[in-house]
């Protein structure tokens, strides 16, 4: 029986994620920021927390599917603001990721749940040039993205074109980071998939009640990318199932 692990599963997108990859035959491990009944605690923040579940899953054989839906979208735009949302939504996916990849199995898949809002029409000029580098390299990324809070802080984040906007970079980045996994993937034997999904707008905590796609919808695309068969796509971008521009 393939494992799935999907990060922020107690509500919202990550528990219909959940659902529908049980509802398909998988052994889903569901993961939450809070402890509780049913769930494997799981702050992506937590150095402890990410290590203990990549212990359990060794343990157990492996994992098959690895859903990075925890996020978050705060209020305001301060250097604060902006590390309380990379910590989350860009390192803590790519900690997760690293750290369950070694007990991945032969054609895992990994699926990072990004946004329209991670598109790079948002990232200006030199700066953009340089997410779309293709010779990228993770400590490049890495680097890059650290370079934003520090802008901020700075007063000049704007003038080296970034967007106002934590949220924003922390997608951008999230979708970057698909690019460059997906290039240090090539060799391997495994033949493991990376791809993001743009879930569309949802009502949930974060998407709002009138948004106009419920949660079922959002799920589709993650859980699409989540099941691919062996001839790909890996790499890419997609919403509705279909591939779109970074
Ligand atoms: N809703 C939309 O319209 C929309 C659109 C585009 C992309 N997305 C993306 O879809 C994903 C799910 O969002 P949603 O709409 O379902 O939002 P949501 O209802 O606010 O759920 C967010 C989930 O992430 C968890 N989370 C936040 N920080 C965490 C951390 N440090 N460690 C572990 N879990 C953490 C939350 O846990 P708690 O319950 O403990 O807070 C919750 O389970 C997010 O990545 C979001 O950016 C959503």
């Amino acid at each position: 029986m393939r494992t799935a692990v999907v990060t922020g599963a107690n509500r919202g997108i990550g528990e219909a994620i959940a659902g529908e990859l049980a509802a398909r035959g998988l052994r889903v491990v569901p993961t939450s920021r809070e402890a509780r009944q049913g769930f494997v605690t799981l702050d992506v923040t937590r150095a402890d927390h990410v290590a203990a579940l990549a212990v359990q899953l060794a343990g157990e054989g492996g994992v098959d599917v690895l859903v990075n839906n925890a996020g978050v979208s705060l209020v305001g735009f301060d250097e604060r603001v902006v590390r309380r949302t990379l910590d989350p939504n860009f390192l803590g996916a790519m900690h997760v990721t690293d750290a369950l990849l070694p007990s991945m199995r032969p054609g895992g898949r990994i699926v990072m749940v990004s946004s329209g809002l991670g598109s790079l029409t948002g990232v200006r000029g030199e700066l953009r040039a340089r997410f779309e580098d293709p010779r990228l390299t993770r400590e490049g990324l890495v680097a890059l993205v650290e370079e934003f809070p520090r802008d901020v802080a700075a007063g000049v984040h704007e003038r080296h074109g970034w967007p106002s906007s934590a949220y924003r970079v922390s997608k951008i980045a999230m979708n970057a980071l698909v690019r460059v996994m997906a290039r240090e993937l090539e060799g391997d034997p495994r033949r493991i998939f990376v791809n993001a999904a743009d879930p569309g707008w949802v009502r949930t905590r974060m998407g709002g009640r009138s948004a106009p796609r419920s949660l079922e919808h959002g799920a589709r695309t993650p859980v699409w990318l989540a099941l691919l068969p062996d001839g790909g796509p890996t790499g890419g971008f997609f919403r509705d199932e279909h591939a779109v521009a970074f």
